[in-house]
C-alpha cells in the first residue's frame, strides 16, 4: 500500500470548497507522459493553479501504474524546484470498476473517479457506494456521475447524450456518499463534440455550437446547493490548431468543442472541475505537424516533443488564467 500522502499529493476536499467559494474551477488535465506532465506542471506553477493530474484506464494501460505514480511524486517535487508548492492531486478518470479504484487507491492516487453513468440507477448507486466506502478509509475523494454524456468514454461510445435529471442528484449523492459530482449537460468527449446538423456555421465555415443546458446546472445546484460538480468533455477545440493539424497533412473533418465563453460561466458556479484532454492532443499534434512539416530532415524527438510541450504549456497556462479562473488560487 502507497498513500498518496506520502507522495505530497492532497485529495480533492479542499480544494474544491475553496474553488466554489471563490467562483473559480479547478483544471483537470489527462496525461500519459513525461512531456505532458513537465507542460502541465509548469504552466500551473507559472500561473499559480492548483491542479488536478487524470489518468484514465487507458493510459494506466499506456504507461504502466508505477511509472505514473513516481511521475506524480516527481511532479511535486518539480512544482517545488520551479519555486511554487501548488496542491497537486493524482486522479483516477472514468474509473470503469471497484477493483481498478481500489488499485489505485492501494497505490498512491489520491482521488478517484468511479463512473457507473452508463449502469441502471441503482446499479449505479451500489458500486458508487462500494467506492467510497473503500476509499473514504484512505482519505481519498471519489468523483460519481450521472447522466450520459455523448462521445467515447474510453471504451464506451454514447450515441447521444442523456442530460442529468436534478430530480435525481439528491438522492444519489446522500445514498452513495460520493464527495463530487459529474453531470451531463451538452458537453462530450473527443473533437466532434456536436455532429454538423446540431450546429449552425459562420460565414467562414466555422461550426457554432448549440449552448450548454445551463438550467439543468441550475436545477442541479437547487438541488444540492454548494455541492461540488464536475463538467467532462470540456475541451474547446481551439480552430486555430484544428486549422494548423489540416494546413499541415492532417484530416480532422466536423471538429467542435465547447466555447471557452460558456466554460467560464460554468466555472463560476458549483462546478469547480473541468476537465481538459482533446484540447492538449490538438496543441501537441499541431505543433508536431508543423516541425514535422517543415524540418523533414528532423528526427530527434527532443525536436518536436519539446516545442509540442512548449505549445501544451502556453495553452494550459492561458486556460487557467481566462477560461477556468484558477490562477492566482495556489495558495488560498
Ligand atoms: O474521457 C476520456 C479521456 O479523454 C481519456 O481518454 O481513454 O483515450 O485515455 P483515453
Ligand atoms: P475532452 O475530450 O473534451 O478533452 O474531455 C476530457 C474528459 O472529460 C476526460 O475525462
Ligand atoms: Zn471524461
Amino acid at each position: 500500500m502507497v498513500s498518496y500522502k506520502e507522495l505530497g499529493l492532497v485529495n480533492t476536499k479542499d480544494m474544491f470548497a475553496k474553488a466554489i467559494k471563490g467562483g473559480y474551477a479547478i483544471p483537470a488535465y489527462n496525461f500519459n507522459n513525461m512531456e505532458q506532465m513537465q507542460a502541465i506542471i509548469q504552466a500551473c506553477v507559472e500561473t499559480k493553479s492548483p491542479v488536478i493530474l487524470q489518468v484514465s484506464k487507458g493510459a494506466r494501460q499506456y504507461a504502466n501504474g508505477i511509472l505514473l505514480r513516481n511521475m506524480a511524486k516527481g511532479a511535486v517535487e518539480y512544482a517545488h524546484e520551479l519555486g511554487c508548492d501548488i496542491p497537486i492531486v493524482l486522479h483516477l478518470d472514468h474509473g470503469p470498476n471497484f477493483e481498478v479504484a481500489k488499485d489505485c487507491i492501494d497505490n498512491g492516487f489520491s482521488s478517484v473517479m468511479i463512473d457507473g453513468s452508463a449502469l441502471p440507477y441503482d446499479e449505479n448507486v451500489a458500486l458508487t457506494k462500494k467506492v467510497c466506502d473503500y476509499a473514504h478509509e484512505h482519505d481519498v475523494t471519489v468523483e460519481g456521475e450521472l447522466g450520459v454524456l455523448g462521445g467515447v468514454e474510453d471504451d464506451v461510445a454514447a450515441e447521444e447524450s442523456k442530460y442529468t435529471k436534478p430530480e435525481e442528484v439528491q438522492d444519489f449523492v446522500s445514498k452513495t456518499g460520493v464527495d463530487s459530482l459529474a453531470i451531463s449537460i451538452g458537453t462530450s468527449h473527443g473533437r466532434c463534440k456536436f455532429t454538423p446538423a446540431q450546429c449552425t456555421r459562420t460565414a467562414d465555415g466555422i461550426l457554432v455550437p448549440p449552448p450548454l443546458a445551463f438550467d439543468v446546472l441550475e436545477g442541479v445546484e437547487k438541488m444540492i446547493p454548494g455541492f461540488p460538480i464536475v463538467l467532462h468533455g470540456s475541451s474547446s477545440v481551439p480552430v486555430e490548431y484544428v486549422k494548423m493539424i489540416e494546413q499541415f497533412g492532417g484530416k480532422i473533418p466536423d471538429s467542435v468543442g465547447i466555447p471557452e465563453e460558456q466554460l467560464r460561466k460554468a466555472a463560476k458556479s458549483a462546478v469547480c472541475k473541468i476537465n481538459i484532454d482533446s484540447d492538449g492532443r490538438l496543441a501537441m499534434t499541431a505543433m508536431i505537424r508543423k516541425v514535422f512539416a517543415e524540418h523533414p530532415d528532423e528526427f530527434d524527438p527532443r525536436k518536436y516533443l519539446g516545442p509540442a510541450r512548449d505549445e501544451l504549456k502556453k495553452m494550459y497556462a492561458r486556460k487557467n488564467i481566462e477560461v477556468l479562473g484558477s490562477a492566482g488560487h495556489a495558495l488560498d
